[in-house]
């Protein structure tokens, strides 16, 4: 019997987790079925407690799920308790463990695949909601110049700041400094919008980086025109994927192939 994983959200049609671990099971040889499961908005907790009993081994968690996840867990790794949220779920004997793969998934393909030392750079994240809140600690992990949050709500940024040791604020906050990267972890593209940046904002030779994938958002445009490098999420998607992977099977499967394949789809 092949062992059983899940990823859980609502909703999760359209998710790309089941191609990306079958591909990973594949490569690895490893004996597994990956599947996507929609809990109801008030039954996540319940849908997770009966893929366990079921047998399952593990699962990812999304959107909306994630802080319900945390609080699931019986045991937390450092980079979920730093997020508050967990997107990795492993069932053991009796114990639920609790981990975060999304900030070493973004680090992963900016360094790796990318080719950004993130070392001594400065660094602007925009959002201060869920999907900035993984980022915080693997980002300062490399010891950029400056990691500086930026939010449309500037309390909730500076909140955030204030976990992860570096600065944060409002967008009005921004004229006069200029930065390597820019990490967009806002919402702001699902609404065809993207958050005032002064024009001048990107340092020469600089990276625009959307967290969302398969669509050329307004940041992204807003960055071309600006003369900046710049990359969609994907490649983090099967990064955070893969660490899953890793912290379930123990093995790290070659994300480079599973990344051309999704773009070529
Ligand atoms: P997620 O889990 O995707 O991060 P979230 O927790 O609701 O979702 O956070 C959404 C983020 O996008 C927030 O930082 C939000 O800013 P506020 O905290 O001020 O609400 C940001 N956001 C959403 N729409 C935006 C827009 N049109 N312009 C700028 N920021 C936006």
């Amino acid at each position: 019997m092949p062992d059983r994983y899940a990823v859980f959200g609502n909703p999760i049609t359209h998710s790309k987790s089941p191609r990306i671990q079958a591909e990973f099971a594949r490569q690895t040889g490893q004996d597994l079925v990956y599947e996507a499961i929609e809990a109801p908005l008030a039954g996540f907790a319940d849908a997770v407690m009966a893929f366990r009993a079921a047998g399952g081994r593990g699962c990812n968690v999304t959107v909306p799920f994630k802080e319900q996840a945390y609080a699931l867990a019986t045991w937390r790794s450092e980079r979920a308790k730093a997020a508050g949220a967990v997107n990795t779920l492993s069932f053991a004997d009796d114990e639920i463990r609790g981990d975060n793969t999304d900030g070493i998934g973004l680090v992963r393909d900016l360094t790796d695949n990318l080719g950004l030392d993130l070392a001594g750079k400065r660094i602007l994240l925009l959002g201060a909601g869920g999907a900035a809140r993984g980022v915080g600690l693997p980002v300062m992990e490399c010891k950029p110049a400056e990691l500086f949050i930026a939010n449309r709500t500037a309390d909730k940024a500076r909140e955030l700041a204030a976990r992860f040791n570096c600065h944060g604020g409002g967008y009005d906050a921004l004229p006069g400094h200029c930065f390597d990267l820019i990490v967009n972890a806002t919402a702001a593209s699902l609404a065809g919008d993207m958050p005032p940046l002064p024009n001048d904002i990107f340092a020469p030779g600089g990276l625009a980086y959307d967290m969302m994938y398969g669509r050329d958002t307004p940041f992204l445009a807003f960055a071309r025109a600006h003369g900046a490098h710049c990359s969609d999420g994907l490649g983090m998607l099967v990064e955070q994927a893969a660490e899953a992977f890793f912290v379930w099977r123990g093995l790290r499967p070659d994300s480079a192939p599973v990344i051309k394949l999704l773009r070529e789809a």
